[in-house]
């Protein structure tokens, strides 16, 4: 294997990298011989810390694949990828799974709550997970920041889907992550749910500092990132800076035919 030599990059300064998430010529295949899919073709990408990006593409250009990979839920067979400078990739479970509870927060489309705990204990889990000390006000601290301050008890099935995602995203914040992934997290939203929710990532980003990356289908849900970024067949195929509905809508429109219909 090729060493990096100091000339290629700045060794002067130790500091940590001004980059979120990087991606180097990540691939991922699933399936083996005829059934093989190619879900990412060596995708390469830089998010800077502190920006909002919407992942966008038809169905099965490999959004989820990329989020899945770069959050370290799965791993890439090629490729390499770095959260907040270090690198994932190489490492073994075990210290994959640390990295993931440290430094990354997930969102899913279907909230992935656990119907026996109440919102408080959801909201915590990640903490307890990652055997860091749980502070008494801290569930209610996070709750009433998205919201829901006066649904500790609650059950989540005592709760609307809006209210779901927001304990999600409550439960994704809850650990400082360097990066928040979220999957479709609008899709089984209706409009009013959907912008509380876009209007908390924004949050995220522009007053706590953190990194989201969110795939959706839908434009105007695009509109609340800093850039959206493009994949057609598992590669790159363009970014917008400072998105507007209509724009993203037009370029979909060229990326390919399978695209449910958005907004
Ligand atoms: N576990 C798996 N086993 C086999 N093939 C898979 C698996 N997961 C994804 N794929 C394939 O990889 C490709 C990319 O899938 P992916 O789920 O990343 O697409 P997507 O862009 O998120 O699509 P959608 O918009 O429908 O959610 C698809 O062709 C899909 O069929
Ligand atoms: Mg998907």
């Amino acid at each position: 294997m090729t060493m990096f030599r100091s000339g290629a990059r700045d060794t002067r300064r130790p500091g940590p990298a001004p980059e979120a998430l990087r991606l180097v010529k990540v691939r991922r295949t699933y399936g083996s011989a005829e059934n093989a899919v190619t879900a990412l073709d060596g995708v390469t990408l830089s998010l800077a810390r502190g920006t909002f990006t919407a992942v966008m593409g038809p169905s099965g250009s490999g959004k989820s694949t990329l989020l899945q990979c770069a959050a370290g839920l799965d791993r890439p067979d090629g490729g390499i990828v770095c959260v907040d400078g270090k690198e994932l990739t190489g490492g073994g479970e075990a210290e994959l799974t640390r990295f993931r509870r440290g430094r990354v927060g997930f969102v899913f489309q279907q909230y992935n709550l656990l119907e026996t705990l109440t919102v408080a204990q959801n909201t915590v889990l990640p903490l307890k997970l990652a055997g860091r000390r749980v502070d008494r006000n801290r569930a209610r601290e996070i709750l009433t920041s998205v919201g829901l301050g006066d649904r500790l008890g609650h059950r989540p099935d005592q709760l609307s889907g809006g209210q779901r995602q927001r304990v999600a995203i409550a439960r994704a914040l809850v650990t400082e992550p360097r990066v928040i992934f979220a999957d479709e997290p609008t899709g089984a939203l209706d409009t009013r749910s959907a912008r509380q929710v876009l209007l908390l990532l924004q949050e995220a980003v522009r007053v706590h500092g953190r990194t989201v990356v969110m795939v959706t289908h839908d434009p105007v849900a695009a509109s609340y990132a800093d850039s959206v970024v493009f994949l057609a067949d598992g590669r790159l195929a363009g970014r917008m800076e400072s998105p507007s509905p209509d724009a993203v809508a037009e370029r979909l429109a060229h990326l390919g035919d399978d695209m449910p219909v958005g907004v």
